[in-house]
């Protein structure tokens, strides 16, 4: 295979929150200068004619191993690091996912959605324009087994994953039957639903049931979570439950739904104002 076999191209829209605009351009150029100096590759920001405050970040690699390295160069970490304190990032064009890139991008995924969750940052932009809630859902999706990676999140039907997991509802003395289904952070989808018990106390919300299953079975990092009773007005999480997702889920996006429509799309620390957790021990 000859060399320029090798190369690839690398395309991210980059959203810059209003007032970051310089810094934006800061990053943009130091950026591209550690890309040209490290020989990398060659890094190209791109104004959107029509969009203020959205750039593409065209990366042409000197080939799929110098993509890698860049990823896991400290200096591109802590600039990249930077950048999403200050824009949304989505990848347009990936020609670096091979198997170990694909790795590559669920840790930095996970090392987003990790530090998120420690700050409770809020990665919405509010000039960012960018869908949400349903329609940010492009299909309806059945497959929802174990470890699928979702080239953005949010890709996945998490309120159909959450109207199934409610059917397995034990709700013997409410007989209100609640689903919940959370999303990772690599895009798997891990359900729950309320079980009841006769002193009624020891009852537990499906909330709580989902985010018990994923770290049971190791998942620390979490993007969203939907949830579903048969009701015509929403059924947010109960307060015990806010807390938990809180703890171990940061600032989650919430969806909630019926069984026929979605009721909204909120985000926890709106519903858990001056939360209380370890960052205050
Ligand atoms: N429940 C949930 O599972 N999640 C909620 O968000 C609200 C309430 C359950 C607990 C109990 O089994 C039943 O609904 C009635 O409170």
């Amino acid at each position: 295979m000859s060399s320029s076999d090798n190369r690839r191209l690398s395309v991210t829209r980059v959203d810059v929150s209003k007032g970051h605009e310089a810094e934006f351009h800061a990053i943009s150029t130091q950026f591209a200068a550690l890309l040209a100096r490290k020989e990398y590759g060659r890094a190209v920001t791109v104004a959107d004619e029509a969009e203020p405050l959205r750039f593409y970040s065209v990366r042409h690699w000197n080939g799929v191993a110098s993509a890698e390295l860049c990823h896991a160069d400290p200096e591109v970490q802590s600039l990249t690091a930077r950048l999403y304190q200050i824009a949304r990032v989505t990848h347009v064009v990936n020609g670096v996912r091979r198997a170990e890139m694909v790795r590559l991008l669920l840790e930095d995924r996970r090392a987003r959605v990790e530090a998120d969750r420690r700050t409770g940052f809020d990665r919405r932009m509010k000039d960012a324009g960018s869908p949400t809630g349903i329609e940010r859902r492009v299909a309806r999706d059945r497959r929802l087994g174990p470890r699928r990676l979702r080239d953005r999140p949010g890709e996945v039907d998490l309120i159909g994953a959450a109207r199934h997991a409610r059917e397995h509802a034990d709700a013997a003395f409410s007989h209100f039957k609640v689903g919940a289904a959370l999303e990772t952070a690599d895009g798997e989808v891990i359900t729950g639903c309320n079980i009841e018990n006769a002193t009624y106390g020891l009852t537990i919300c499906a909330e709580r049931v989902a985010m018990f299953k994923a770290l049971s079975e190791g998942h620390r990092a979490f993007v969203r979570i939907a949830i579903v009773a048969d009701t015509d007005s929403p059924t947010p999480p109960c307060g015990a439950c806010r807390q938990i997702l809180w703890e171990f889920g940061g600032n989650l996006e919430v969806q909630l739904a019926n069984l026929k429509n979605p009721k909204g799309t909120y985000r926890l620390k709106d519903l858990l104002p001056l939360p209380f957790d370890a960052r205050l021990l």
